[in-house]
């Protein structure tokens, strides 16, 4: 496991330097990237390069065996380009400009950008071509699928539909855009949703494709880049970094051309400590394994207190500096770079820690860095082991946009389902793999696929195959709703799932925040809200019905063989109970492994191979807590990791290895 950190001697005098690298060099690093916001200091004038300072910041590195990833600062155009291209900065949805003064202003379509971008990365690939210290080449920094409105954007998002329908009629069938009179009779007509109304008043298919839209002109962007980057420096693994955020690309197709993913993983400073709150930052990290279903990097990782966007937050307790990499690379990742080396003394970021505080005395968290990375190196034999699930869960970015176009009722949000099975199924002590839908299922015991709500043939068909050959699958609400435009379909619920489910939604009860129980057989009561599917069952029997509403005693949850599998159908947002339920019900259904009783907020992850097994233990919780792992009793201290080795044989799932 290779640790390092994100540097920017741009911001420091370079006296700093030297004394960083050394202290770098003896505490362990292995990395350090930078570059990343450092366009106006590579060609503070337009066609005038300076490399010098970076020469010179490789070098120190280098000089200490310590690798670098450059980035292309493409996120940062200088202020002599937006001052010769004042239309070069995105322009929003009112058809105002983006005032510049911050970052990532950039419109990612207007040609300036694109050849501003090109120049200097080919400058910055010619210099560094062949540079035995650089590791890596990010690209940008957390590109974005943001809306920009600008007339670039206009024009690229028309060829983009016509490319994609051929005629107006086509596209006018697809959008239905008869209601409310919206049919395009000439391509001009087909424009950005600018405006000032909320974006529910507009058509559902045309704002979905707009989406789309925005994600494949980032991921152009970032592909693009990298031809860039491959033509002068082939070999260089080339990457960006993404994060959770309300304009996510598809990550599914960002990361197809590229050689890795990386993720910016910002956990909780304090994990919540009620239980049913206490959901494992952990799915993140499956959801970046799951993308390219290989090991991942952490290219920004928690170091301390967050602030600067918003008051300032706790400082990461201790344990979690080092629990929470050690988390990461439980999961997959096997590089973390921390964000960052020292916090900023200057500049908007200033009070979003780092490992190091502006006193520039290195305390406790740096303390704790300093013996994850000792820990690290003992990792070595792990790095080859891999992560074996039984379990996945299936995610869609169309849905992922399609629920943010059209919210479905008070309170609901599309990753939360997943979350709630992702927590079901940690809780239990397994593996997981947060994958696309369409994915091959082969190999899995128990796939969970929640809220397929875009129609995806490729992904139903794989999954009515995957429980005709004996898998279990878990189907939840907001499934086959929509077709492929996001129009809603004409046939009763879950549409193309329903033969699969053996039941169907004879009506539906958007509860939003009002909350209704859902009983089981053992007369157990848990609670649904959101949502409530009112079943009628077609061969499948009913695990549990509604105990209340006009609604009370028809079926909330069904059961249904299907083929040689089984399918569960779960017709409510349930609270946490109702998933961990359910999810262990199908667990054992499925012949799955898992670990009885773990006590709340421990973590157990493998990874096996090459004849051993390593175990991540990992405490989310501020109390002390034990469990029994391979017959062993382990106590942890609040938010300690711990590791356990044991052969690739030796049960640690006991229930059914
Ligand atoms: C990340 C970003 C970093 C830094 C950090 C803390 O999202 O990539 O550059 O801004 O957040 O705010």
């Amino acid at each position: 496991m290779r640790i390092g950190v994100d540097y920017y001697p741009e911001q420091w005098d370079r006296d700093l330097w030297v004394r960083d690298a050394d202290l770098m060099k003896k505490t362990g690093v292995r990395l350090v990237r930078m570059a990343e916001f450092a366009w106006c200091r590579l060609e503070p004038r337009e066609g005038e390069f300076d490399f010098s300072w970076l020469d010179e910041a490789v070098g120190l590195f280098a000089d200490r065996d310590i690798g670098v990833v450059l980035c292309t600062p493409t996120s940062c155009p200088p202020l002599w380009f937006y001052e010769k291209y004042p239309d070069a900065v995105m322009t929003e949805q009112d058809g105002r400009r983006t005032r510049t003064g911050i970052r990532g202003h950039r419109c990612v379509n207007h040609p300036a950008t694109r050849r501003y971008c090109r120049r200097i990365i080919e400058e910055m690939t010619a210099h560094y071509a062949g540079n035995p210290a650089v590791a890596a080449w990010q690209i940008d920094n957390e590109p974005e699928a943001y809306f920009c409105f600008c007339d670039h954007c206009a024009e690229k998002f028309r060829e983009w539909v016509k490319k994609r329908y051929g005629s107006l009629g086509a596209v006018n069938r697809a959008y239905g855009n008869v209601v409310w009179s919206g049919e395009y009779s000439s391509w001009e007509q087909v424009r950005l949703p600018f405006g000032h109304y909320p974006s529910a008043w507009l058509n559902p298919a045309y704002m979905l494709d707009h989406s789309r839209f925005a994600s494949d002109s980032v991921i152009d962007f970032v592909r693009w880049q990298a031809d860039i980057i491959r033509e002068r420096c082939p070999g260089v693994p080339v990457t960006t970094n993404v994060w959770f955020s309300e304009h996510m690309p598809d990550f599914y197709r960002e990361f197809r051309d590229l050689d890795f993913i990386s993720y910016d993983n910002y956990p909780s400073a304090r994990p919540p400590e009620e239980d049913a709150a206490r959901v494992s930052h952990a799915f993140c990290l499956d959801m970046m394994r799951g993308v390219k279903r290989r090991p991942f990097w952490v290219m920004e990782q928690l170091s301390g207190g967050l602030g600067c966007w918003a008051p300032m937050g706790r400082m990461p307790e201790p344990g979690l500096i080092k629990g929470y990499s050690l988390q990461a690379f439980a999961h997959g990742a096997d590089t973390v770079l921390h964000f960052r080396w020292r916090t900023a003394n200057i500049g908007a970021e200033m009070h979003w820690h780092g490992l190091i505080d502006h006193s520039n005395v290195p305390g406790r968290r740096f303390f704790e860095f300093a013996d994850l990375c000792e820990t690290a190196k003992t990792l070595g034999e792990a790095v080859r082991t891999e992560i074996l699930s039984e379990a996945a869960i299936l995610l869609s970015f169309d849905s992922e946009y399609a629920f943010k176009i059209q919210p479905q009722t008070e309170g609901y949000s599309y990753l939360e389902q997943p979350r709630r099975l992702h927590r079901a199924l940690t809780g239990l002590g397994m593996n997981v793999d947060v994958i696309s839908a369409g994915e091959d299922l082969s190999g899995y015991r128990l796939v969970c696929a929640p809220e397929m709500y875009v129609a995806d043939r490729e992904a139903a068909e794989k999954l009515h195959s995957f429980a005709r050959d004996g898998g279990t699958v878990i189907l939840t609400v907001r499934s086959g709703v929509k077709d492929i435009h996001n129009n809603a379909v004409m046939e009763p619920l879950p549409g193309i799932y329903r033969d699969l489910a053996g039941t169907y939604v004879s009506e539906y009860c958007p509860i939003g925040r009002d909350r209704v129980g859902v009983r089981f057989s053992d007369g157990a009561v848990l609670s649904g809200e959101q949502w409530c599917d009112i079943l009628e069952t077609e061969g499948a029997e009913t695990v549990a019905v509604y105990d209340g509403e006009y609604f009370r005693g028809k079926a909330a949850v069904t059961r249904f063989r299907y083929g040689k599998g089984t399918v569960y159908y779960i017709g409510t947002v349930g609270e946490q109970a109702l998933y961990d339920r359910v999810v262990t019900e199908a667990v054992k259904e499925a012949g799955a492994a898992y670990i009885p009783g773990l006590p709340p907020g421990v973590e157990v992850t493998v990874r096996s191979g090459n004849g051993k097994k390593f175990c991540f233990v990992f405490n989310l919780s501020s109390r002390e807590t034990s469990c029994v792992i391979t017959g062993r009793r382990i106590i942890l201290a609040p938010y300690e990791m711990k590791i356990i080795r044991t052969g690739e044989k030796d049960p640690v799932r006991d229930c059914t290895e």
